[in-house]
């Protein structure tokens, strides 16, 4: 918590924010380099998360499209390869666990960068080969799986609740590599 030095008492700050406001006062505590050196690391650190955020976010969502496209396939008959479905299903399950993880535990990787890096590329490795597989089984039953997945983001993104909250473009976090824009 960081305090205040008032003649020989110190007054701690009991105001729930951002470390990273008040000119980062809650790290000078510990930390001897500059404001502007820590707010740096800070932001190249998640930044480089976030880039993996989201290409594991877009790659877990399309294995889990894919998925619904068997299940459509399976109720219209078509017979499934029950093998490449299984593992398809299992990989799409540890993709899945690992970006709610990291989405959940809320640093955007700052707490650990190289725990939050490792699950991420775990995450992307796990989904991109769930996609493999599910588009292998998808094949067989004739389905032609088009290059680009539709996600259908408008379905889950807009309408939401009992307030009906649409999709916000301009509070949207692209990809600051742009990597995901070029996959
Ligand atoms: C209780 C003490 C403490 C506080 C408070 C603290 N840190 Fe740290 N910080 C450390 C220690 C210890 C390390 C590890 C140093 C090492 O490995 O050499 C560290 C490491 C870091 C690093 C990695 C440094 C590098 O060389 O890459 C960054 C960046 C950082 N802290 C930023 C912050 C920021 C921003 C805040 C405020 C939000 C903060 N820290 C608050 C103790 C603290």
């Amino acid at each position: 918590m960081p305090y205040t030095k008032i003649g020989a008492v110190k007054a701690s700050d009991h105001r729930v924010t951002s470390p990273l406001k008040n000119d980062l006062k809650a790290c000078m505590q510990c930390h001897s380099e500059s404001a502007d050196w820590l707010r740096d690391q800070v932001t190249t650190i998640q930044d480089r998360t976030v880039s993996l955020m989201i290409r594991s976010g877009y790659a877990t969502a399309t294995a889990a499209k894919l998925l619904e496209k068997v299940h459509e396939e399976q109720a219209a008959g078509k017979n499934i390869d029950m093998t490449l479905y299984d593992k398809g299903v299992d990989l799409y399950m540890e993709a899945f666990f690992r970006i709610l993880y990291i989405g959940g535990e809320n640093s955007v990787g700052f707490h650990n960068p190289t725990e939050a890096m490792r699950i991420l590329g775990d995450s992307i490795a796990f989904a991109t080969k769930a996609e493999a597989l599910l588009r292998q089984a998808l094949a067989k039953t004739g389905f032609d799986v088009p290059l680009t997945v539709n996600l259908e983001l408008n379905k889950y993104l807009d309408d939401r609740g009992k307030k009906k909250l649409t999709f916000q473009e301009d509070v949207e976090i692209k990809d600051p590599y742009g990597i995901e824009t070029r996959l």
